[in-house]
Formats: C-alpha cells, structure tokens, sequence
C-alpha cells in the first residue's frame, strides 16, 4: 500500500552513486504514504564469480535505515563504476502478508541468483492457489509475502519459453493474479529492461528526454491469446480465478497494434530511439515531480515496457473497448511537490476521508464473495470453530477503534447468539476485569501499538483467553501478540484523526460476523441482505462524499460555537460518539454524542433554541422513537441539524429548510458507515475554519504508544 519508484537511464551515463540516490530520494519522497520497510534492486555486482547478478539492499524500518545499509554495503559495491544504462527498482513496504523483516522486504525475488525481481504494493489474494502450485513444481519460497509468487511465477514461465519477451512474460504473469497491485520488474535476463503493471494500485512513469517528446499521446497496443484468460466454449471471457498456467498454449500468444491510426500525431515514444532518456517510475507523482513533469498516468491492466530506450504501453485485446483508438496522454504536470503530495486535497485527514470508497474495497477485497454468499477471513479460518464455541466475545480498544465495536455489537450479538462486551482498554485494566480461558477477546488498533490496548491483550492472554487482533498494521505489536486475526488493509492512515480506517474496522466486524453464522440456514436471508448491501457501500460513499459542500456551508455556521450536542440511537450511538470525538480532536470544541433514549434523563436540559444540535435518523428499528426524540428536541424550540435518509419525507416535515445532510439508505448495520462520514467531513471543515492543524491537533498523537 505504500510506494514503489524505479529508474532507467538510456544513454545518459550515472554513477552507481547517483542512480542509488535517485532511487532512495524516490522512496523518501513517498515516505508520508507510510512504511515499515524498504528496499532497492540495482543491476550489477562486484562478485568476479557473476558480475551481472542483481543485487538486493532491503532493511525494516525507515529508508534512512535503508540509505545507513546502503553505506554499510558500500565497501562491496563499486559506487564511482559508470553506466550508460542501468534498470534500478526500489520499493517502501506497508506490509500486508508477513511482517516487516529484510526476507519479507521487497524487491522480492525469483531465486538466490537474483534472476528475476519484482517490487509490489498491493494485495494478491489468489496467492495461497499460485503459491501450492509453484511448491509442486518444487519452487521454495523464503519470504512469508503474497508478492513472492509473483517473482517466482515469472521465472517459471521464463524458464519453460525462454524466446519470449519480457514483456510477454509480464503479462502471462499478470493474468493469473488476482487482487490489487502496481509491479515493476526487473531482470538479469533482460538487462537495461524494465516491465510494469497495475491493477487497482497507482503507478505514473515519468519520462525526461532533452528532445522534445513528437507526440504528447502513446497508443496502446493490444496482444490476444494471453494464457489465464480462459475462453469458456459460449466464447466468454472470463479472468482464470482457477490457477492453472499450464494448460493454455503458449505459442498462441502475438501482438497486434490497436489499429492502424489515422492521427499522425499519434507516436510511440520510441521515436526516441538513439536519443538519451531517462525513466522514473512511481506511485505518486510527487516523487516524480523533481526530475520531469511529463507523466503518464497508467491505467488498470496496462503493461509498461522499457526496451531498448523505448517505452510501449500493451494491453490485452479483451481490454479493448469497441471502436476505441486508446491512448495514453503525456501529461505536462505543473503541481507543486507538496501539493502532489496530498493530491488535491488540503491534508491527509481530507484525502483519507475521500479514499474511503476504494479502502473499504481494500477490506473486502478477496475475502467476501458475494455470489457465492461467502466471506473468507484468512486470519480466523483455523479458529473459527473455537470461536464460535466460545462463552462471550469481548471486544477492547480506544477511541475510535472503541467506536467501531460499539457500532457493530447489535448485529454481532444477533448473528452470534453470544454475549458481547465492547470494552474501553483502560477501564477494562482498571476494574480486572474478570476473563475466562472460553472468552475470545478481540484488540481493535489501527496502529496495532496503543499501549493500553496492548497491555489488555497481555492481561487477557494471561487468563489464557484467546486473543484476536483487528488492526491495520501487519506485524505491530498487537497483530504479533495476538493468537490470529484480520488486517483490516485500509492503507497506512497518516493523519491523527481517525477517518478510513474506522470505516474499515467496521467492515472487518461486520464480515467477521457473516463468517461465523455461514451455516445457520435461519440466518441466510439476513447474510444476504447484508452481502448484497456491502457491495454497494463504494457507491454510496461516494455519494455521500458529495454533500461536502453543503457540510462546509453547515461547518460555517457551527464553526464559532462553543459546543455541539450529537444525538441518534441504536446502530446510529456509535456515529454519535464518533462524530463528538472527531469534533473534540480536531476543533477543540466541545461536542458530545448522546444516546436518544438517554435524552429525558438529563441532556434534554440543555437544548433551547441556542444549543447547536445534531441528530442521526435512519429509518430502521428505532426510527419511531428518534422521531420520539426529535419531536422533543424542537417542542423545546431545539433547531436540529439531521443526518437523515435521503427519500425520508417524513422526518424531513420536521427539520428547517437546508439543515439536513442526506446519505443513501443501506441496510441497517451498515448506516453507521454512512452516516460517519458527514461528521468526518464537519469536524474538517470545521478545523479549517478555526485555522487549526488537520492533520496534527494539538496535544495528541497517531500511535498512543503510553498508558
Ligand atoms: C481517533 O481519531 C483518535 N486519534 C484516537 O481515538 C484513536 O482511535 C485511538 O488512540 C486508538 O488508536 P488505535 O486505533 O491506533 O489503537
Ligand atoms: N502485499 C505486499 C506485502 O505485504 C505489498 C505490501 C505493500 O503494498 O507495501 O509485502
């Protein structure tokens, strides 16, 4: 999930020197997208025994750490040696499938030789099928990554059809993965080449030439007949989601151009051939930025190949939409680096709030299957049954993590059948709570370090309760200590504030729950209610990230009050405390979310037509008594503010004109998601306003690391 940056120059003579410090600037400048590790791929060694062999730096923790490892392998490698071409690839890691260890850093490669190696951020989630495979085939893997099949497949399939190209070899490859990725290749076969993909993960290619470039377009050229696109005898194409490189043809596989183009503007940048160029890959145009601004932005499924000096863009002909001239545009870049850096947006916790359409993808991604009414969690599987066994299920977190339990505890208590505790890990500690060996107690962190989080965990393992990790950093502290569990894989989170991956521990809960109740035939119509319900949250997400504008105008009139009081009930309480403890953090206002029910018992005291309010309606279970609530709330002159579903008719009779933000109805357990994100996006605009630090509020910090 972090960044990948690679470097060829042709005909444009670098020292070693030079082109490890273009690497390791490129990992630097893509730093903020967060780490645990990385690594570098260079061409060459000082070996006599094999000079062309490849050579691998990789180091757990910063790339300072790595740049220090560098220095230290310096006596081996000869720095001042010139090249006038080289391939160099380089990668920060935030680790998904095995925790951040030099074995586990990428470049990930295909052999000891260093044959074929490969850099990834993303997920495979077909791994464990490529992996069986490859084991068969007597392939011994080192690493614990899901990216390691992917070095070892492309050898595979060099060793069995050596006169293919690189780029061909790519994209056999590429067609028997499944998952997200951005890859960029490198070989001792093919020196001086470079081969790169993506599906889901972003990848840019750089291109600095002194000529200038003929054509500010790159056509794409198609290739058919590519193994792992399996034709099902009704001629449907369909991606091979059953593994199995070796019954296709392999001879089969040519090139065809697109079309022959009518648009003589429209040139291969191989028009450079014989001039000097160089190519920087990488995640984020912000490591780019300071060595070209002409980019190409690569689309899903592209293969970007670099031979010879030239760069060609291939994609397979099912790809082809009908009719279609496509081409990549080379696009001149005029951001400044800190504005690419964050996007378009003003600051992480912006940006963050506005990826939660593809990170809650991310969470779901290979392990729910909605045509099948299935969800796979790979960290429960050989412990499901003890689970589902259990006494009690006890969940123990902070904070927002806190927050996302409490809003999954009513449909976990409903498709378990088993008493849930949602706990506050301090209090938890405080009180010794009492803890059977026949509990299952589950540790929310995003950070998978908060300390009180972590010291509950020791506590509960000591009752010998088994212990359950939901966090969304591979191979913290919480996901080591923890007997199993789920990565909630909603990309490194860098802002203080919470935002994407409270959304995803939500979804990992709610599947968590699906999974456990898979074969309770009573319960099939509600699991497929929900099933059905996940896969339309990306959209709807999306929509409600459209109402930003009517929040902001909402935040301007809030902005300057000294509270702000937040109201709703049932699977709404937990958006509730979320949306208050995003509004404390970020604005240093005070705000508190409160229970409806809980209103006649005291809070109701406070609202007049002064008290800024909020309020959270969906229509579910408890819509009558919000209503309840409501009627209250304005009886008493209250001028609430309404999260409310967008064709509730009803409840908007009762609210004044533009004070209501509307999200799309989803099924019942879900609307907490929905319903965040208006508060996620206030507190923002809010913070704005009052010229306070979005991404870092005073006081606080991202990893609560003390007591
Ligand atoms: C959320 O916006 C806060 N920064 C904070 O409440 C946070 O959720 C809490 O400190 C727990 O952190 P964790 O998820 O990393 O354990
Ligand atoms: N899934 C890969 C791993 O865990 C890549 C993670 C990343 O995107 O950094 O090694």
């Amino acid at each position: 999930m972090c960044g990948i940056f690679a470097y060829l120059n042709w005909l444009v003579p670098k020292t070693r020197k030079e082109i490890i410090e273009i690497l390791v600037k490129g990992l630097q400048r893509q730093e903020y997208r967060g780490y645990d590790s990385a690594g570098i791929g260079i061409e060459g060694s000082n070996s006599i025994d094999d000079p062309y062999m490849m050579t691998l730096i990789k180091m757990p923790g910063k790339v300072k750490a790595l740049e220090d490892e560098i220095q230290r392998n310096a006596g081996q490698l000869d720095f001042s040696r010139v090249f006038d071409l080289h391939v160099g690839i380089a990668h920060t890691r935030w680790a998904t499938h095995g925790a951040p260890s030099v074995v586990n850093c990428h470049p990930q490669r295909s052999d000891t030789n260093n044959e074929f190696i490969v850099v990834h951020n993303g997920i495979i989630t077909n791994y464990k099928e490529v992996k069986v495979y490859l084991e068969k085939k007597n392939c011994v893997f080192e690493s614990e990554t899901d990216t390691e099949v992917i070095s070892k497949l492309v050898k595979y399939y060099y060793d069995r059809h050596q006169n293919m190209s690189f780029r061909q070899l790519v994209e056999h490859v590429i067609q028997q993965l499944e998952g997200a990725f951005s890859l960029v290749f490198m070989s001792s076969h093919y020196p001086g080449e470079l081969v790169a993909s993506r599906r889901g993960s972003p990848l840019i290619v750089g291109i600095k030439t002194k000529v200038k470039l003929a054509s500010d377009h790159i056509p794409v050229m198609y290739s058919k007949g590519l193994e792992g696109v399996h034709v099902d005898s009704d001629d449907k194409v369909r991606r091979g989601s059953s593994f199995n490189p070796d019954r296709q043809s392999l001879v089969s596989i040519s090139e065809v151009p697109a079309t022959p183009y009518v648009n003589d503007n429209i040139t291969q940048v191989t028009t450079l051939e014989g001039h000097e160029v160089e190519y920087f890959l990488a995640s984020d145009a912000s490591a780019l930025i300071e060595h070209t601004n002409q980019m190409i932005y690569l689309e899903d499924d592209d293969v970007a190949a670099v031979s010879g000096g030239s760069l060609t863009i291939h994609r397979h002909t099912s790809m082809k939409k009908k009719d279609q001239f496509a081409t990549r545009e080379i696009q001149t870049v005029m951001m400044e680096m800190k504005q690419i850096m964050k996007g378009c947006y003003s600051s992480f916790m912006q940006k963050e709030i506005f990826e939660q359409p593809e990170s809650v993808v991310n969470t779901m991604r290979g392990r729910l299957i909605p045509k099948d009414g299935t969800v796979v969690l790979g960290g429960l599987k050989e412990h499901i049954t003890e689970i589902r066994r259990c006494r009690r299920l006890i969940f123990i977190a902070c904070g927002t993590s806190y927050h996302s339990a409490l809003a999954t505890r009513q449909l976990l208590e409903e498709l378990t059948e088993l008493p849930v505790m949602v706990e506050l890990a301090s209090d938890f500690l405080d009180r010794n709570t009492p803890v059977f060996r026949d509990d299952v107690c589950f540790f929310i962190s995003q950070s998978g370090e908060t300390a009180d989080t972590l010291m509950a965990l020791r506590y509960c393992k000591r009752q010998g309760a088994l212990a359950v990790g939901i966090t969304n950093t591979v191979g913290s502290s919480i996901s080591r200590e923890t007997h199993c569990g789920i990565h909630i894989n909603a990309g490194p989170e860098i802002g203080v504030a919470s935002t994407k991956a409270y959304t995803s521990q939500i979804i990992s809960l709610v599947m968590f729950g699906l999974m456990i109740c898979e074969d309770r035939i009573s319960l099939q119509p509600r699991r497929q209610e929900i099933i059905e319900a996940l896969g339309e949250l990306p959209d709807q997400i999306r929509e409600v990230l459209k109402t930003d504008e009517r929040v902001k105008v909402l935040a301007e009139e809030l902005y300057d009050k000294k509270s702000l009081l937040i109201m709703g009930r049932g699977f709404n309480f937990a958006t509730c405390l979320e949306g208050a403890l995003k509004i404390k953090e970020l604005t240093y206002m005070h705000s508190e979310g409160i229970l409806a029910g809980e209103l006649k018992h005291g809070p109701l005291a406070l609202v007049d037509s002064n008290m800024p309010l909020m309020m959270v309606i969906t229509r579910d279970q408890v819509y009558s008594k919000c209503m309840n609530a409501l009627l209250q709330v304005t009886a008493r002159g209250g001028r609430p503010i309404i999260i409310l579903e967008k064709d509730d008719d009803e409840t908007k009779k009762h609210v004044e004109k533009m004070r209501y933000i509307e999200v799309p109805h989803t099924v019942d357990c879900l609307s907490s998601i929905l319903t965040t994100i208006p508060l996620q996006l206030l507190s923002y605009h809010i913070a704005v306003l009052k010229k306070c630090d979005v991404d870092c509020p005073r006081n606080l910090a991202k990893s609560v690391t003390v007591e």
